[in-house]
């Protein structure tokens, strides 16, 4: 379907349903959700908002600090809440770095970075990468040491604080689908309050939520007045309110028709508790884990004459088929911090399992109790510096971004415990903010909807695209996916 006819449907469906009004002054608030859609990369990305139009006037739009910079500077429906280098790159050029998301604080490779130096901003531009100042904790049990440090910031004692800082370099999560999280931010750093019972979830995800949004505040925006409790509810009833997923395909159409399960409306719906299906058996209900957690496409496996266009029921069939991969494809997940060294597991030297062992919430994909993982994406490319073949290889298939390297000595090695390792990394990760050996690289797997508007991917951004992304999993977990294969899961991965 061309873009044009898409946004006209769309457009009609949105208008007859309601679901796009404007409120009057004397109307009573309207409660009906609404819907925004964009083309992206393969179709077009829509968010529901399920509680009203989208107020312009909430605080998230709002400059709460001193530097003209919103949540919405960094999180922007048409790129799934995220943003994407492509339109950074167009914001630079159109403003010459004057936006503010280009402030240095952190919209730069370091502080000290002026606006009109493109070459200092290239993280951002061409990566979509935010600078993240984290200070090394007093007590951490390892020494850290940058032995590449491409910006000049890698690692300094802050002047304002007199503390050690490490410079990491991460992808702004979306701010949507927050319902289903078991952990705020790559690092968990934001889940002061747990999120991994039933009774306290609800309460514990709002106070995290509200911490969150005024340290952004403070930090992004670079406030100096710490944001009202009224702002930030309003900021945060603003987020759980949105549910962002792909709406539709180019080659396969509408993702919510011949009894598929796509796009946000049916996401809004979407059952979540902490535990909910976990991979490790503490599924609060004591029910086994199914390794069937996405089942969204099925209805397209079985052979049908409809859709009349060929190449559309192909495409939906490779769509499913995608799906059945995600599920059932078998991978050998070896050398994972958090797994195999994981003691409440029996530290499996390697095990066999699936995309949806570590990917285990029900239709939404992200890890249903928390449990960050180092799956090597911050790994060092540098010759010599991998001894995990698999790992190696797979880095080699990402476009990994020039990010600095730290050396980390001191800590014993988790997968042979009686041996000292040191080891490099461009992000340590958890680590950083426990100081702990034991949560080294360790970062969340997000939740894996409306992917094809917000690429590059990982942390780090290291995968260009779902082709790398896919190419560093077959070889990471020894898949052995054929070009076919590899094709349907990302035709898949695209429809989320
Ligand atoms: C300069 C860009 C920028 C601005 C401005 C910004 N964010 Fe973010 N946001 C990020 C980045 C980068 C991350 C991930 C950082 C990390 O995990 O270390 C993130 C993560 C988040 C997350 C975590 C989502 C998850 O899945 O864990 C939430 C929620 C969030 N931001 C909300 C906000 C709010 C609310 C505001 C405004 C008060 C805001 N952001 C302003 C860049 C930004
Ligand atoms: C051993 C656990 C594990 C397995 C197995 C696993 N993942 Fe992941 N996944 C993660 C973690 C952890 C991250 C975050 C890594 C990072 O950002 O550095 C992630 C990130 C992703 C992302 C990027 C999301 C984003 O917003 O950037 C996608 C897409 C993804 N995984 C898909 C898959 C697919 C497809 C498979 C099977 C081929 C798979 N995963 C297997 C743990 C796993």
């Amino acid at each position: 379907m061309n873009n044009f006819r898409v946004l006209l449907v769309l457009t009609v469906a949105v208008t007859m349903s309601g679901l796009w009004r404007t409120a009057a002054a004397d109307e009573p608030p309207n409660r009906s959700p609404a819907l925004q859609a964009f083309p992206d990369a393969t179709g077009w990305i829509a968010t529901l908002k399920v509680d009203g139009p989208i107020d312009r006037s909430n605080p998230f739009f709002q400059s709460l600090g001193i530097n003209g910079r919103s949540c919405a500077t960094c999180h922007e429906a048409s790129q799934g809440m995220s943003i994407t280098p492509a339109a950074v790159r167009l914001r630079y050029l159109a403003t010459r770095g004057r936006d503010p998301l280009f402030a240095s604080v952190d919209g730069a490779n370091c502080a000290n970075v002026q606006p009109s130096n493109r070459a200092g901003h290239s993280l951002l531009l061409n990566h979509g990468l935010i600078r993240i100042a984290l200070a090394v904790p007093a007590n951490a049990e390892f020494s850290i040491s940058a032995v590449r440090d491409p910006y000049g910031c890698a690692l300094q004692v802050d002047p304002g604080t007199g503390l050690l800082t490490a410079s990491v370099y991460r992808r702004p999560l979306p701010t949507a689908n927050l319902g289903f999280l078991s952990s705020v931010m790559w690092d968990t750093r934001e889940t002061a309050a747990p999120l991994a019972t039933g009774n306290t979830f609800a309460a514990n995800l709002r106070a995290d939520l509200m911490h969150q949004a005024l340290d952004a505040t403070l930090g992004h925006a670079q406030a100096t007045v710490a944001p009202t409790d009224a702002q930030l509810n309003a900021i945060v009833d603003f987020e759980l309110a949105l549910f962002t997923a792909q709406a539709v395909d180019n080659d396969a159409g509408f993702l919510n028709v011949g009894n598929a399960l796509g796009g946000p409306a049916h996401l809004a719906q979407q059952i979540y508790y902490p535990g909910i299906n976990d991979s490790l058996g503490a599924e609060p209900t004591g029910a086994a884990f199914s390794p069937t957690t996405i089942q969204l496409f099925g209805a397209w496996a079985q052979p049908t004459r409809a859709p009349y266009v060929p190449a559309q029921r192909r495409a939906r069939a490779d769509i499913a088929a995608g799906e059945k991969i995600f599920n059932t494809f078998p991978l050998t997940i070896a050398d994972v911090r958090g797994l195999n060294d994981n003691g409440a597991i029996g530290r499996p030297t390697s095990f066999v399992g699936t995309c949806t062992s570590c990917h285990d919430a029900p239709n939404v994909g992200d890890h249903s109790l928390p449990l960050p993982l180092d799956i090597g994406t911050s790994h060092s490319t540098m010759p010599g510096t991998e001894s995990d073949p698999a790992i190696a290889a797979a880095l080699a298939e990402l476009s990994a971004p020039e990010l600095p390297v730290f050396l980390i000595q001191g800590c014993a090695n988790p997968f042979n415990p009686g041996q000292p390792a040191s080891f490099y990394t461009s992000d340590p990760g958890k680590a950083l903010v426990t100081g702990h050996c034991s949560d080294f690289n360790r970062v969340k797997g997000p939740v894996l909807r409306g992917l094809a508007a917000r690429a590059p991917y990982f942390h780090n951004g290291a995968a260009a695209d779902l082709e790398e992304l896919v190419s560093f999993y077959n070889q990471r977990f020894q898949m052995g996916l054929t070009d076919v294969q590899k094709r349907q899961l990302i035709a898949f991965l695209n429809a989320l």
